[in-house]
């Protein structure tokens, strides 16, 4: 049976995998990060606690802490049932096995939430649904990201993703995404129009990353500007 959700979900990963997922390197954790669809992850906490700077953006960030920890319970329910019957899509090195999975990524959830309000306060977590254009300046920002949602859910349309990643583009210096698979694990459908679309304006490259959880799933794509 094929990997579907009906929406995206909310579901954390923590500083740990981005590092991995991005070639995130010592010089690159010290810029100036955005990471677009961001959720419940625990990058921008875990990063705060080492005084790096993290802009998270999201539209789950609109929901109250309360709100926000019964969708993720709710989540975890779809998505760990769904696991169970996709696990031959999945590599099980890193991550051994169900229950590990659900342990790690219940506690990046958790630290999540328990900083949510702070970092709401301190606009690290950011209220905004992609493809809008943000409040931001343009290049203001060093790097952005995308974990698990561009690329990864292609049935949002090669438009969404273009208007989505100019945006990205105009406030980033450079962008980096991961994965360039889609949910059932084959190569997403809108990679070639995306290569295409930016191929030509700006440095475009497809490059090995350590992280491997969707089989096959172990390619980031960077894009510069010139
Ligand atoms: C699978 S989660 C990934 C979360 C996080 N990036 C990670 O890898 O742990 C996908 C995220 O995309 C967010 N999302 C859904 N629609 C979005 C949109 N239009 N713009 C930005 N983010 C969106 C969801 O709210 C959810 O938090």
């Amino acid at each position: 049976m094929a990997f579907e959700l009906k929406n995206t979900v909310p579901w954390g990963r923590s500083l740990t995998e981005y590092k991995s997922m991005f070639n995130l390197t010592g010089p690159d954790l010290n810029k100036k990060i955005i990471s677009f669809g961001d959720g419940p992850a625990s990058f921008n906490y875990e990063m705060t606690q080492q005084n790096k700077t993290v802009t998270s953006l999201d539209p789950i960030y609109q929901f109250s802490k309360d709100e926000l920890n019964r969708q993720i319970v709710s989540a975890r329910d779809t998505v760990m049932k769904q696991m169970i019957e996709n696990q031959n899509n999945f590599v099980w090195t890193s991550i051994k096995d169900l229950e590990e999975l659900e342990h790690i990524r219940m506690r990046a959830m958790s630290d999540f939430i328990a900083d949510f309000e702070l970092g709401k306060n301190q606009h690290r977590y950011v209220h905004h649904e992609l493809p809008e254009t943000t409040s931001f300046k343009a290049q203001v920002f060093d790097l952005g990201l995308s974990s698990h949602f561009l690329i990864l859910y292609s049935k949002l349309g090669i438009e969404f993703h273009i208007k989505s990643m100019a945006e990205m583009l105009r406030i980033c210096k450079e962008i980096r995404i991961f994965p360039l698979l889609n949910l059932n694990a084959k190569k997403s459908e809108v990679l070639d129009g995306i290569l295409e679309e930016f191929g030509n304006g700006y440095s475009c490259s497809i490059e090995s990353v350590s992280y491997e959880f969707q089989k096959g799933g172990n390619k980031m794509l960077r894009i510069q500007n010139k």
